[in-house]
């Protein structure tokens, strides 16, 4: 039998530590440390290619002209949105992340996504769904191919005889948290568990140059359930998130070695699957009715993608106590600075009002462009005057209530006058920028906060 050791991981970071720690040296919590059994034999030993391929590898050292480039060897994972997010399509070898809550379609995304691959082998791993559930779901989705193949094992052990045998071209884990490598003794879940199974997987990926998409879920507090440490082992980072009783998802990076990170994916649910939303303007304006006062659009930015957003508020004064500020998919402590620059500044009486705040379709904004279009809507809310669904707004509010200007105003521009706006209120420090850009729509500059309520409102 195996000699045994103890070992004890830090919870949150996944530190490791001979004996037991009171507080975690690496993140500073308290009271994380569980004790884990592996059995003994160097904690560091892989169920993949267990006989150390390190004998019939040489290792060698290469120039950068020798090594190929990854960027014309991205494939098309079949869905553009993913695509989108990855940096251009899925890097051969690469280690991908994506985290959500419960619920939220991280399994249906990759079910999709494998379905698409038609001409390539895929191997979807599940520890949580039977096959027959799994077969219901792409049933759900009208599709199906005929290299997808599902596997419902949880040893990864198993799980390498599979990949040996099958050789596929892409692997699909749903979840990491299921999985249980034979190395170490503690529960399927646990800190040293992810980690050694992420790690067996992580070398599997790269010898064998085979893509690895691994499902993770995310605890209560929105964080990956599941060490640090696994973020920083993967080479992407995808996060699905979006309110499970809207329709929409958004899929955003959070790490990626290959691209950038601040790409957007946006889906939509649909009882057939999700749908990708090319066009993710038109969804978050909704139709509205023009006589509503507290409505504005903003000209925000998301990744690369100009979107058009629709900015809900209500003003209404407060009846008890502390006025309330609750905004939805938008920073509270910006909109504290908002309300105290309307106040100060353009001499609204805002610390008398509960504050409502709304992001249409369950967006989360950290563009400072929507300052102004918020700015807007709150006046409109508390003056009753309905803004005209023509306009639209992109400028940030400084603390002195002047507009200050926004990075890539022209594609901002451009895309409110696709959309068919009249008329767009921006920065006067932008004109410089824009120029002589000859459009359609109105471009409307000004300084300060007060010039623009008082062309819009008089
Ligand atoms: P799921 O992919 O199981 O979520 P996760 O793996 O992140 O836990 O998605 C589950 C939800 O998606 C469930 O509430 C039902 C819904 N759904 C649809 O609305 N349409 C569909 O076609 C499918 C397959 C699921
Ligand atoms: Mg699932």
């Amino acid at each position: 039998m195996a000699k045994s050791k103890t070992v004890f991981y830090c919870q949150s970071c996944g530190y490791e530590s001979a004996k037991w720690l009171g507080k975690c040296p690496a993140c500073n919590s308290w009271n994380t440390f569980a004790e884990e059994v592996i059995t003994k034999q160097g904690s560091a030993k892989n169920e993949w290619r267990q006989e150390s391929s390190s004998k019939q590898r040489q290792s060698k050292a290469r120039t950068l002209d020798e090594i190929e480039t990854a960027h014309d060897i991205r494939w098309n994972s079949g869905d553009q949105e993913l695509n989108r997010v990855l940096g251009g399509g899925v890097v051969p070898g690469s280690l991908i992340l994506i985290g959500g809550e419960p619920g939220i379609g991280k399994s249906t995304l990759m079910l999709q996504a494998g379905l698409r691959l038609k001409e390539q082998k895929v191997l979807y791993v599940s520890g949580e769904e039977s096959e027959q559930q799994i077969k219901m779901r792409a049933e759900r989705l009208n599709d199906s191919s005929p290299g997808f193949f599902i596997l419902t094992e949880t040893n990864t052990k198993n799980i390498f005889q599979v990949t040996e045998s099958l050789s596929p071209s892409v692997v699909i884990i749903d979840s990491i948290q299921t999985l249980y490598s034979s190395q170490m003794e503690s529960a399927a879940g646990s800190i040293g568990q992810v980690r050694q199974c992420a790690g067996e997987l992580m070398r599997f990926a790269k010898e064998t140059n085979t893509p690895v998409f691994l499902i993770g879920h995310i605890t209560k507090d929105g964080m990956l359930a599941g060490p640090k440490v696994l973020e920083h082992m993967v080479d992407t980072v995808l996060q699905f998130e979006g309110d499970r009783h809207l329709a929409y998802r958004i899929l955003r990076t959070t790490k990626n070695r290959f691209g950038s990170t601040s790409e957007i994916g946006i889906y939509e649910m649909l009882g057939t699957g999700l749908r990708e939303v090319t066009n993710p303007s038109e969804i978050l304006i909704s139709q509205k009715d023009s006589n509503l006062s507290g409505i504005t659009i903003g000209a925000t930015i998301e990744g690369n993608r100009p979107l058009l957003i629709e900015i809900q508020s209500l003003v209404s004064p407060a009846s008890y106590g502390t006025p309330q500020r609750t905004p939805t998919g938008f920073d509270q402590k910006r909109l504290n600075m908002l309300l105290a620059v309307l106040e100060k500044r353009c001499g609204f009486r805002m610390g008398v009002q509960d504050v409502f705040l709304n992001m249409a379709g369950g967006i989360r904004v950290e563009d400072p462009a929507i300052d102004l279009a918020v700015c807007i809507s709150l006046i409109s809310s508390l003056e009753e005057i309905p803004v005209s669904d023509k306009f639209c707004f992109a400028a940030e509010v400084g603390l002195g209530g002047e507009l200050r200007a926004v990075n890539r105003i022209e594609q901002r521009i451009s895309e409110a006058e696709k959309l068919g706006f009249g008329e767009i209120y921006i920065s006067k420090y932008n004109q410089k920028a824009i120029g002589a850009v000859k459009s359609k729509i109105q471009v409307k500059a000004f300084g300060k906060l007060t010039e623009v309520f008082e062309d819009l409102f008089g």
